[in-house]
């Protein structure tokens, strides 16, 4: 923290907050700034203040590691530090560029001036980790912009750049140039002109209007699984109707109920989580990548056209390689329109979309692709056969420095690797359709894989805007291993007569983004058919239901096919009196379907069977740490990110009450599947968490 004391002849006093790496504003952080406002308000020489953040970064708000510990926080509250600003009797500019969100903007909020650099992102970002702001954001924001922006802005925790017109009244001034000049320049001026402070709180918001927007933004937002969401629409009423005072007392009561619940816990830990999954041993900053700008696609189907979308948005060049002239043809129209539908829904301007297809080749010529690519992504069919064919010969064209990488989603990477003369340099890259919109890509780290093949691979997902985890090699690896077991309840529990709408549903109000039953009628029944019939014959001693198999039989593979556990018009899916017809017959034929099953039931069979699973991929050192297997779940499987990802909803419910659960299911149908996996166990004993 530096501060520069008024030049005699300014009169201008600079303070700066200087706390790497994003001026986070921790307790040391709030102590200096009341002291320096302090000092300032003291100092006779002082006629005004530039508020200002080192680095080219104002600041990115309350330092969120500090929620769990309410002692540092009550110790000096940030909104008595901003109130104190407020209350200076010289005029206070802050001075914003990089970033300004949460309580970095609640800051700027308290001064009385604002300038900013066009280019800095600005928001009001903590409902997105289940908080509302908690420093006055929720009081002066509607006072200094249209109020329904704000409503839109704090709800939605969106950061958007300094100069996006829906922040119209925020900045007295929007720069091109450096923040900070301008700042000190508005602060002489100020002093020339005897200007004294201009505070938001003492602004009224006219009713009419506001209270429309609220009224609407209830009906749309609420009832909300985040309670921050209903909190924050009482304290925007309370800025429309109660007097400054009261409207912050009550935000900070209710910032503090908030802070303390599950949601918020669970959506800290999740923005940690994504943030320590890119640390991965052995790599480093120094570890060498190779420059990647071809890309070559093998197989133009849906994953390869998905693929190809990501990394022509991303900027590559991409090679998109068939050798089935019908299927290229197909996958190059189904690209093509996919950017004449983003320009059309006004989401890419039609420059943009011209620039991005033209970096597109459909190719037969794999020889040539192979050749000009720097990193070689096969998608060809899930056949341990059919891949390392490719593979072998992509050995054999591909330039010595390429990297080979395979889209498998539970092939044995090592063995993949093996078909080549470079197994240092194959990879597995395992992205989740729809591949140009899912966020998650498991890398998968083979026995051979080189670091720097390894660095490359998550480099080149980063660009891709995506997120990366790194997996180890087995069957399905993180994600889909873990998914068998939980699908494995779901079919279960249509044995012992669960409509797919009732285990869906459960699942769906308990947070899932999609039920397991509808998320299989997306992916294709069949896909999971020739899985299970693999397994049938390498893990003979673990069986499945039947029914999945028999729906398959009747050539219900899904969505693709118009019916799957469910039928459907377009994409909606609707319970088929076919289906129930089945489970019942099917059910009754077990000798079971006479039980009343629970949506409890539903969730805690299913979900536990996650958290097994995951224990095991864990304990097995597929995944490197436990969060990482939340940051799968949260990025590729619609885990409700407010549930925080598997492990981390275990801690929440307590292992050992998991670990009685599953003693209580082991005496039901299939209860052999019910072993706590070792580790669970042992933590379970000892009292522990997943860490
Ligand atoms: N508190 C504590 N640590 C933070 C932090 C914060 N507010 N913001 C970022 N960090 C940490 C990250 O964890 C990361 O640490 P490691 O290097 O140890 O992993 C480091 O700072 C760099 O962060 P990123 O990797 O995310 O860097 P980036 O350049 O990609 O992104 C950013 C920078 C846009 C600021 C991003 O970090 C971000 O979105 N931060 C959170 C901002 C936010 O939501 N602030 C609101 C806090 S809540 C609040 O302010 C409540 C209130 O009302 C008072």
């Amino acid at each position: 923290m530096t501060d520069t004391p008024p030049a005699a002849d300014t009169g201008i006093k600079l303070i700066v907050i200087d706390n790497p790496p994003v001026n986070s504003l921790g307790l040391a952080v709030r102590r200096m700034l009341a002291a320096e406002f302090a000092a300032a308000a003291n100092d006779p020489n002082v006629r005004a203040v530039v508020l200002a953040g080192a680095g080219g970064r104002f600041s990115a708000g309350a330092d969120i590691r500090e929620f769990n510990d309410p002692g540092a926080i009550a110790e000096l509250h940030l909104s008595d530090v901003i109130d104190r600003i407020e209350a200076l009797d010289k005029p206070v500019v802050a001075a914003v560029d990089g970033v300004a969100l949460g309580g970095g903007l609640e800051l700027a909020l308290g001064c009385h001036y604002r300038v900013a650099a066009a280019n800095a992102r600005i928001g009001l970002t903590e409902i997105t980790l289940g908080l509302l702001p908690g420093a006055g954001g929720t009081q002066r924001l509607p006072r200094a912009i249209d109020f329904a922006r704000a409503i839109e802005l704090i709800t939605s925790g969106q950061m958007v750049a300094a100069s996006d017109p829906r922040l119209a009244g925020l900045f007295d001034e929007v720069t091109e140039g450096d923040a900070r000049a301008a700042a000190l320049d508005l602060a002489a001026r100020l002093i020339s002109d005897g200007a004294g402070p201009r505070r938001l709180s003492a602004v009224t918001i006219e009713p009419g209007p506001a209270e429309a927007a609220l009224a609407q933004a209830r009906e749309t937002l609420l009832p909300s699984p985040v309670p921050a969401m209903a909190a924050i629409l009482d304290c925007l009423d309370d800025a429309i109707h109660a007097d400054i005072r009261t409207g912050l007392a009550h935000e900070r009561a209710r910032f503090d109920q908030v802070v303390a619940t599950p949601a918020a816990r669970a959506l800290r830990h999740a923005f940690f989580a994504e943030r320590e999954v890119g640390k991965v041993p052995g790599l480093t900053a120094e570890t060498p990548t190779l420059p990647v700008e071809t890309v070559a696609v093998i197989g133009a189907g849906t994953m390869g056209r998905g693929i190809s979308i990501a990394a022509l948005d991303a900027g590559f060049q991409v090679k998109l390689v068939d050798a089935n002239a019908t299927a290229l043809e197909r996958a190059a129209e189904a690209i093509e329109r996919h950017y004449r539908t983003m320009v059309e829904r006004g989401r890419l301007g039609e420059t943009e979309a011209r620039v991005r297809g033209a970096r597109l080749s459909p190719t037969a010529d794999l020889d040539a692709a192979a050749q000009a690519a720097d990193l070689v992504i096969e998608a060809v069919f899930e056949d341990m056969t059919v891949k390392q064919e490719v593979l072998r010969k992509l050995d054999e064209l591909a330039r010595p420095e390429t990297i080979l990488a395979t889209n498998t989603s539970t092939l044995n990477v090592d063995t993949l690797a093996d078909a080549t003369a470079r197994p240092g340099q194959v990879v597995g890259m395992h992205f989740f359709s729809p591949a140009n919109i899912m966020r998650l890509v498991e890398v998968v780290r083979g026995k051979a894989t080189a670091d720097s093949t390894l660095a490359t691979a998550l480099k080149v997902v980063t660009r891709l805007r995506k997120v990366g985890v790194v997996a180890g090699v087995c069957d399905g690896f993180i994600g889909n291993r873990m998914l068998e077991e939980y699908l494995r309840q779901a079919y279960f529990l249509m044995d012992e007569g669960a409509l797919p709408q009732e285990i869906d549903g459960a699942l769906e109000r308990w947070g899932m983004a999609m039920g397991p039953l509808r998320m299989m009628d997306l992916a294709g029944n069949d896909v999971g058919w020739a899985i299970r019939k693999r397994r049938k014959v390498e893990q003979p001693d673990r069986p499945y239901s039947a029914i999945p198999d028999l729906i398959c039989e009747r050539g219900r593979y899904g969505q693709k096919t118009g019916a799957g556990f469910y039928r459907y018009e377009g994409r909606k899916a609707i319970p088929d009196p076919e289906v129930e017809q089945l489970i019942r017959e099917h059910s009754a034929s077990l000798g079971l379907g006479q039980r009343e099953i629970s949506p409890e039931e539903i969730v805690e069979r299913c979900i536990y069977a996650l958290i097994n699973e995951g224990t095991a991929v864990l304990a097995d050192g597929i995944a490197l740490r436990a969060s990482d297997i939340d940051v799968v779940y949260l990025a590729g499987y619609g885990f409700p990110r407010y549930r925080g990802g598997p492990m981390h909803y275990a801690n929440e419910v307590g292992l050992d009450a998991i670990v009685a659960a599953m003693d209580r299911f082991a005496q039901g149908y299939q209860g052999q599947f019910w072993k706590p996996a070792p580790l669970l166990a042992e933590l379970a004993r000892a009292g522990g968490t997943f860490t």
